[in-house]
């Protein structure tokens, strides 16, 4: 009885509105508890409580306002039965900025990313009311600023008053194949799940900005103060950094992924809360493929690099016209146009969505570097492929995939005495302590990349190679079982194409396994064999 009365006590506490704010972490839990909220206390809410939340955060632009179905109306809004705290919570995980270093209006996700909640919301509010294709009306794309000025000497202005209303044209949730005029010149029509999602801050990001020639293009990533109980999120480079962060384009991709999934499945749909809770959890609608880890492969399925240049173009047309007093779009032509929203498609593509998802060490928790680094002499010649075996179970959750290299960094450090994460020597390999091993990267089989010594500084992988070239390690023992193909294809193809492009690795770069340069057996039989097989393997030249 007495520990009823206990229990009860404690629920009532967490159950107030403003214990739940002060204690809420930046978390996806939160936003999915907002959720969770909203729709258990006005069900009837149901289909507009993401437009709900976006418009609780900034009165939403006429962009939104035009691309967004089903937003509701000022008089709508009840948000009120979130409560003063958890409105306030809401609020500032919605607006999206990045400034003073930090990141704003971004939370934790179980998957280990972190998440910008502006375009997620957007991405569902689109889905819940079905994707669809928005004609750009026809005296914008012939030449905008010569319409404004008819409009102008006719007395009119377009915006923010616009009369017209975007006209939908067409239902695309069935087939995103049959996206509007991919090969037409310029575009007639804009897909609102793209645009509210991606396109749209794709093609600011790429603008040259007043008075500089020089996009800011894609964003840096950053790092939490408490991976337990995240508040703020401090960003790797605070040099003026784009708001297109790895944040934010996971969120934009999470919208857009979600919205599409929403917008083909059978209705009336599971609540928000839950869609979520899977997604970013166990998997949605039991594909274990569909969830947040996968977020760039399922992104890549789901446009084109071209079908997104005409979605951005299209986007960049539209906010000329509804916004002409945007600083960065003044006075720029079609033609400038049509460039930059190539660019952004294609920086976007081959930088982000083709690149593997690595997580910066203080994600992982990683213990401050022991010794003094030193830096390597970029670009290299070789990959080197390894296991891990120990932990020789594979990762496939973030926290598990996150304690391994903790325990993989601390039993190196502390009973080793080395200076950082390295690997265990294979059962045949007998190696002295010296040979001291640090991986450049470990790969999860949970889909993501973790940063050992990283790109720039030497590693301590591959004794007397460790200027040479990187070292990879898989983790688990692959002795006699190959790695997850997902994990196969970030070491064959993702991580060294991406590297490739950013300079990090030569043209004519070669992978070896750890065998062939050192007495070990690592990276296992298997993983050896599998290696042997692929393209830039290379034998070792024996010296003369
Ligand atoms: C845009 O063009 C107009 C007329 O050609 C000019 O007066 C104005 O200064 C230009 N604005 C910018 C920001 O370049
Ligand atoms: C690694 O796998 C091999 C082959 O299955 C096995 O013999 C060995 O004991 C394993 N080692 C560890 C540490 O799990």
């Amino acid at each position: 009885m007495l520990l009823w009365g206990c229990l009860f006590i404690m629920l009532d506490v967490l159950l107030q509105p403003e214990f739940r704010a002060a204690s809420l972490p930046l978390h996806m839990d939160s936003v999915i508890q907002i959720l969770a909220q909203i729709e258990q206390e006005a069900p009837i809410l149901h289909p507009t409580v993401p437009g709900l939340l976006l418009m609780s955060g900034s009165p939403i632009d006429f962009f939104q306002h035009q691309l967004l179905s089903g937003v509701p109306s000022p008089a709508e809004l009840q948000l009120d039965l979130l409560g003063p705290e958890l409105r306030a919570l809401a609020i500032s995980l919605i607006q999206h900025r990045v400034g003073s270093g930090q990141e704003h209006g971004v939370v934790l996700a179980p998957d280990g990313s972190t998440v910008a909640v502006e375009p997620l919301l957007a991405g569902l509010q689109v889905g819940l009311h079905g994707r669809r294709a928005m004609a750009i009306p026809l005296e914008f794309r012939s030449s905008p600023s010569e319409v404004r000025d008819a409009h102008k000497e006719k007395g009119l202005t377009l915006a923010p008053q616009v009369s017209t209303t975007l006209q939908d044209v067409g239902d695309i949730s069935l087939d995103p194949t049959i996206l509007p005029d991919v090969h037409a010149n310029s575009p007639t029509s804009v897909d609102n799940l793209l645009a509210v999602t991606l396109a749209r801050a794709l093609g600011i990001a790429f603008l040259p900005g007043p008075g500089t020639h020089t996009p800011k293009g894609l964003g840096p990533d950053g790092c939490w103060d408490e991976i337990s109980a995240p508040k703020t999120f401090s960003l790797l480079s605070s040099e003026s950094p784009s708001a297109l962060t790895v944040a934010f384009l996971n969120g934009a991709l999470d919208g857009a992924l979600l919205g599409d999934y929403l917008s083909r499945g059978p209705k009336p749909h599971s609540p928000l809360s839950h869609i979520l809770t899977q997604y970013y959890g166990a998997g949605v609608g039991g594909d274990p493929q569909f969830r947040s880890n996968f977020r760039r492969d399922n992104g890549a399925k789901l446009t084109s690099q071209e079908a997104l240049a005409q979605q951005v173009w299209g986007s960049l047309l539209l906010i000329q016209e509804l916004e002409p007093s945007h600083p960065h779009l003044v006075n720029l032509s079609q033609a400038q146009l049509a460039e930059v929203a190539t660019q952004a498609a294609k920086e976007f593509t081959e930088a982000f969505l083709e690149c593997p998802a690595i997580l910066p060490r203080c994600r992982w928790e990683a213990a401050p570097y022991r010794g003094s680094p030193r830096m390597l002499n970029l670009p290299l010649g070789f990959l080197y492929v390894h296991h891990t075996y120990e932990p020789h179970k594979p990762c496939t959750s973030f926290s598990q995939c996150a304690a391994d290299m903790r325990s993989m960094q601390r039993f190196h450090q502390d009973t080793r005495g080395w200076d950082d994460i390295g690997y265990r020597w294979g059962s045949r390999g007998n190696l002295p302590l010296y040979d001291i091993q640090k991986q450049s990267f470990v790969v999860g089989t949970d889909g993501y990349v973790y940063e050992g010594r990283g790109w720039h500084w030497v590693g301590a992988h591959t004794r007397g190679h460790n200027f040479l070239g990187f070292g990879v390690s898989i983790i688990g023992n692959y002795t006699a079982t190959l790695p997850a193909a997902h994990s196969l294809k970030t070491v064959r193809d993702t991580l060294p194409r991406c590297a490739l492009r950013a300079g990090h690795l030569r043209p004519d770069y070669t992978v070896q396994g750890h065998r062939q340069l050192v007495h070990t057996d690592c990276p296992g039989d298997a993983l050896y064999r599998h290696i042997s097989t692929w393209p830039r393997f290379g034998e070792v030249k024996k010296k003369a």
